[in-house]
């Protein structure tokens, strides 16, 4: 009897297109926007993003990570029976990135549907995916964090734009009689709404309100440190365990403070933390996956490891999933 759900596969995708800090500073330079090497890594750590080139979907870098995953996990795409997709840069208003990966990877019938918790969506979609497997509407679930942030960036705005990249990861979670997701917690306090918001809307054929991403980045990053820390001592308790557990600390790729700040609370030291916001910057619901499957195919997360899942952003939203990989 199916009592739980396990990850046999990831996989993930990155777009070509690589900038580095320099590249950044010689692409606002012309704009008057000013910003150096020295600052972006000081505050954030990031050294580098990826972004896409026109023409290219989160639904193509979703259905590219979905591949790998599905490779990995030894599992074929007519197998699977749900696909459920975190993003905050649908390819289209409507239909959901679901259903375009769904026809991409030339499946049809599962049910499918996105997940909008912006940087926490992929444990959203993860704590989903997990309850409809142990109640047995699905078997082999996808479930993809897929992002295009670059097309919501105000480069005129030094304070956000050199923060975030574009990115897909992705897990094929399967019912299994060993766990799995050992436990979640999540949350979101809608109060909190304007601190990191695109704030535009579409109506009438036209896009109303500014369509570019607005962050107040010392508010969130205040709330972010106290609630991964609660989010991480909730599931710890819920599965029974204590931070001596936990192997690998994978959370949201925001900032290297935010993460240093969080591992310190939970007395981790930092070679427990994967870490690739440097390279990946921000890449919102597609980060923590897009960490995870670089750990795995790097040889640090290994199989029985207990992981421990972390997201925090917009909405305010934050939640964490305990993981015996
Ligand atoms: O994914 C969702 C979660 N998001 C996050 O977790 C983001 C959380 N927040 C953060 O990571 C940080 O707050 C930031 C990285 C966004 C900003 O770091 P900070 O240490 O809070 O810097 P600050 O906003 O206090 O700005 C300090 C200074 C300011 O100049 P003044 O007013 O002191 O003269 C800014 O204008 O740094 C300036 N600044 C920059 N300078 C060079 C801001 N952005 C830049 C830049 N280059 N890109």
């Amino acid at each position: 009897m199916t009592q739980f759900a396990r990850i046999s596969g990831t996989g993930s995708a990155l777009p070509p297109k690589r900038l580095t800090n320099a590249d950044m500073v010689a692409m606002l330079a012309p704009r008057g926007v000013e910003t150096s090497d020295d600052w972006i890594v000081e505050r954030t750590g990031i050294r580098a993003r990826h972004f896409v080139d026109e023409g290219v979907f989160a639904s193509d870098l979703g259905a590219e990570a979905a591949r790998k995953a599905m490779a990995a996990a030894g599992v074929a795409a007519a197998e699977i029976d749900l696909i459920i997709v975190a993003t905050s840069t649908p390819d289209m208003v409507f239909p959901s990135t679901a259903a375009i990966i769904q026809h991409k990877l030339g499946i049809s019938g599962c049910p499918v549907f996105d997940v909008q918790a912006v940087c926490s969506g992929f444990v959203y979609a993860l704590t989903v995916a997990d309850a409809m497997i142990r109640t047995g509407s699905a078997r082999k679930a996808l479930v993809i964090g897929s992002e295009v942030f670059s097309r919501l960036l105000d480069f005129d705005d030094r304070t956000t734009c050199v923060l975030f990249g574009d990115g897909a990861g992705a897990v094929v979670l399967e019912a299994s009689e060993t766990p799995g997701i050992l436990a979640s917690d999540l949350h979101a306090d809608g109060r909190y709404v304007d601190i990191l918001c695109v704030p535009g809307h579409v109506q009438g054929g036209q896009v109303l309100g500014d369509p570019l991403l607005k962050m107040d980045g010392q508010a969130v990053f205040k709330l972010a440190v106290g609630v991964l820390e609660k989010a991480a001592r909730a599931v710890l308790d819920k599965a029974g365990k204590t931070e001596a557990d936990i192997d690998w600390l994978i959370p949201h790729q925001a900032n290297i403070r935010i993460m240093q700040g969080t591992a310190r609370k939970l007395k981790l030291p930092m070679d427990k933390v994967v870490v690739t916001v440097d390279q990946h910057g921000n890449t919102s619901a597609a980060s923590i996956p897009l960490a995870l499957d670089h750990a795995v195919r790097h040889g640090q997360v290994k199989k029985g490891d207990t992981l421990m899942l972390e997201g925090v952003g917009g909405g305010f939203t934050w939640g964490a999933v305990l993981v015996d990989f």
